[in-house]
């Protein structure tokens, strides 16, 4: 395996291996993919086995222009209202750090879209993502480049420990922008659905297209789930997670091993206030001035890194729930284990 600075010659490499149906890792604006040609079952196949993701998981389909849509999707099949609103989506949003659920084509495999008729189609705001994506062959299908329910990667090394010698190249352009991955949106229903909060605010579609539904219910793992992806063991950093609302995190005793993880820097000042600072601890926060934008792009990146510290439990303030501060939350939700 490979990690190469990104230069004419490394993507030129890099969308010559996809076209040969190897698997090459690539920043986008939201965190770093896992790339295979998505008109290739093998090598689809092969996300699936290198993740350790189960089959019943459906991947994303990046694009680098609107109008290959027509190459992965069946946009007749949706009425004209409906494909209105696609558009309206598309010309706004697009490229950004938004997946739509849209028909997908014959072309596209089965294996992709975990058996379903639909599959999510993303246009990411990156330009190596969008070079790399048409150098090949138009359409790469690109999970997280992480273990399957592992926290995603914002940065190549996060790419390298995680799945290093298991695949052929990573892309390595520093750390992504955006942090957290992009919101999925189910648009084939009668009722406009968000089946996961992320790096476009529910807001910014709604002014759009008018009101969406939150379908991003957290499902236990045990249970079965019509809508994938909505595992409740995604994101878990190693440690234990707790999350806490502003008020119960100000009350919480330092305890051993622990680490404090604040959304902003007035509640962390709130809460040091009362505490005895002879024990030892972690104490991280995500946005000083309790930015949204600012803490989501530091979740992962933060939770990657304590977990490198060892500490047995994380206690994490929970964001307001607006804009992106709603894809943190579900985050954070999804990283608590039982
Ligand atoms: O920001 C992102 O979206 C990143 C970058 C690499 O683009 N990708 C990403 O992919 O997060 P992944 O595979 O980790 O998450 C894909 C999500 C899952 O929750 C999956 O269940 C959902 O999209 N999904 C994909 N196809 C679907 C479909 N046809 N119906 C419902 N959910 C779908
Ligand atoms: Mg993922």
């Amino acid at each position: 395996m490979k990690i190469l600075p990104v230069t004419p010659e490394s993507l030129k490499e890099g969308a010559e291996i996809l076209k040969n149906g190897g698997l090459v890792a690539f920043p986008t604006e939201t965190v770093y993919g896992l790339g295979a040609d998505a008109f290739n079952a093998q090598a689809l196949a092969k996300v699936f086995e290198v993740k350790g993701r189960p089959h019943f998981d459906p991947l994303i389909i990046h694009i680098a222009t609107i109008k290959s849509l027509e190459k992965v999707a069946s946009l007749t099949l949706l009425n004209e209202k409906t494909r209105n609103k696609l558009f309206v989506l598309a010309e706004n949003l697009w490229p950004g750090p938004l997946s739509i659920i849209l028909p997908k084509n014959e072309k596209i495999p089965g294996i992709a879209t975990a058996g379903l008729q639909t599959a999510a189609i993303r246009f990411p705001a990156h330009e190596t993502a969008q070079k790399l994506i048409s150098f090949s062959t138009g359409a790469v299908a690109a999970p997280s480049a992480n273990p399957f329910g592992s926290l995603s990667p914002t940065r190549a090394e996060h790419v390298c420990d995680g799945l290093g010698n298991k695949i052929d190249m990573i892309l390595d352009e520093g750390p992504t922008r955006i942090g957290l991955e992009s919101t999925v949106l189910d648009i084939t229903g009668d009722v406009l659905k968000i089946l996961r909060p992320g790096g476009t605010p529910k807001e910014a579609i709604e002014r759009l297209i008018g009101p969406v539904a939150d379908g991003s219910s957290i499902v236990d793992d045990s249970t079965a789930h019509a809508s994938p992806g909505q595992l409740k063991s995604h994101y878990a950093p190693r440690a234990s997670l707790n999350t806490l609302s502003r008020e119960e995190i100000i009350n919480k005793v330092i305890e051993p091993n622990t680490a404090f993880l604040f959304f902003d820097g007035a509640t962390r000042d709130v809460w040091l206030k009362t505490q005895k600072p002879q024990e030892l601890f972690v104490l991280r926060f995500l946005s000083e001035t309790g930015d949204s934008m600012e803490a989501a792009s530091r979740l992962f990146e933060t939770l990657h890194e304590l977990d490198k510290h060892q500490v047995s439990r994380i206690y994490a303030q929970l964001a307001p729930n607006e804009g992106l501060g709603t894809a943190i939350n579900d985050r954070l939700k999804r990283g608590e284990k039982k």
